[in-house]
């Protein structure tokens, strides 16, 4: 499998995406995989036999923080050494800088290998949420106003500028903040994916505004709705409104600490990217 080379893939590329996708019995993304292909770098390996063999999505923050996701390999390659290969590609493109992502417990064993450390347990909770009325009603829709705000916090909390972020609240369904004394302190996002809701990003000082800003984001979804969250308080709140844990992943990092203050993060915008 050494002979096969890695290449860059495009939106031209989406409907082979989506076989690799489906192969491994994830789902039909054909919202996220677009954005993805917009606002990341994915790679890929095509099979001498048709389709893709492998491909990984490399997101940059700034030239020091990236998120790697959607690291896929084609069951008929499994455990060639394809996996290794384009995290290898994707790490290299990060060279020097701290990288983050999402593992399942299959990457996990290929992660471990690489010098990834697990740094939280995120708990995937899915489920028809009602939140209660005391939760209601703390936040507003954002506006064009806010967009000044709410970068400068994102940045403050991740510690880097996401440049993709005002093309990510494009794309997303809902997007909402909190204020203090007339000051954006927390802000989230709601977005469509196959039969969910997704909630993400969501950045708050502190969980009671993490529970308002969800409240309001996820309320009245005419689709079940989807949380990735590493706070137990939160996915407790969660699951006692109607969206019990449908699984885990662990939040992994590489190439040294997170900078930014991550206490005030409760959500990635989506695994894929952070
Ligand atoms: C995870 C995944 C990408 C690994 O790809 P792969 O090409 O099979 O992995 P590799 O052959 O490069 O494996 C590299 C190393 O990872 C570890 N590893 C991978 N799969 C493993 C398994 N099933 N059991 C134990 N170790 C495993 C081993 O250390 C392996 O090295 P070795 O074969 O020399 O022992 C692939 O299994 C996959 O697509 N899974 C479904 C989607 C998924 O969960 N992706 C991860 C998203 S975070």
């Amino acid at each position: 499998m050494s002979e096969l080379s890695i290449t860059r893939l495009g939106p031209e590329h989406l409907d082979d995406l989506l076989a690799l996708s489906v192969d491994r019995e994830w789902r039909h993304e054909q919202r996220k995989w677009p954005l993805l292909l917009e606002i990341g770098q994915t790679h890929g390996i095509w099979a001498p036999d048709g389709g893709l063999a492998g491909a990984v999505v490399l997101t940059r923050y700034d030239q020091r923080l990236a998120a790697i996701g959607m690291v896929l390999v084609a069951r008929r390659y499994n455990r060639q050494g394809l996996g290794r290969r384009l995290m290898a590609h994707a790490l290299a493109a990060n060279e020097g800088g701290v990288t983050v992502l999402h593992a399942t417990a299959q990457g996990k064993l290929l992660y471990d290998t690489l010098g990834f450390r697990s740094t939280a347990t995120v708990m995937t909770h899915v489920g028809e949420l009602a939140p209660g009325a005391e939760d209601l009603g703390h936040s507003r829709p954002f506006t064009d106003a806010d967009a000044e705000s709410v970068l400068a916090l994102d940045a403050a909390v991740l510690g880097a500028e996401r440049a993709w972020l005002p093309r990510f609240l494009k794309f997303a369904e809902r997007v909402r903040v909190v204020e203090r004394a007339g000051v954006v302190t927390g802000y989230g996002a709601a977005w469509r994916n196959v039969g969910a809701l997704v909630l993400g990003p969501l950045v708050a000082a502190d969980l009671t505004e993490a529970r308002y800003l969800a409240a309001d984001l996820l309320a009245g979804s005419d689709l079940p709705v989807r949380l990735d969250l590493d706070r137990p308080e939160l996915a407790e709140w969660a699951a006692a409104h109607g969206a019990p844990e449908s699984f885990r992943t662990d939040h992994m990092v590489h190439g040294g600490d997170l900078p930014g203050d991550r206490s005030r993060l409760f959500a990635p915008a989506m695994q894929a990217v952070g």
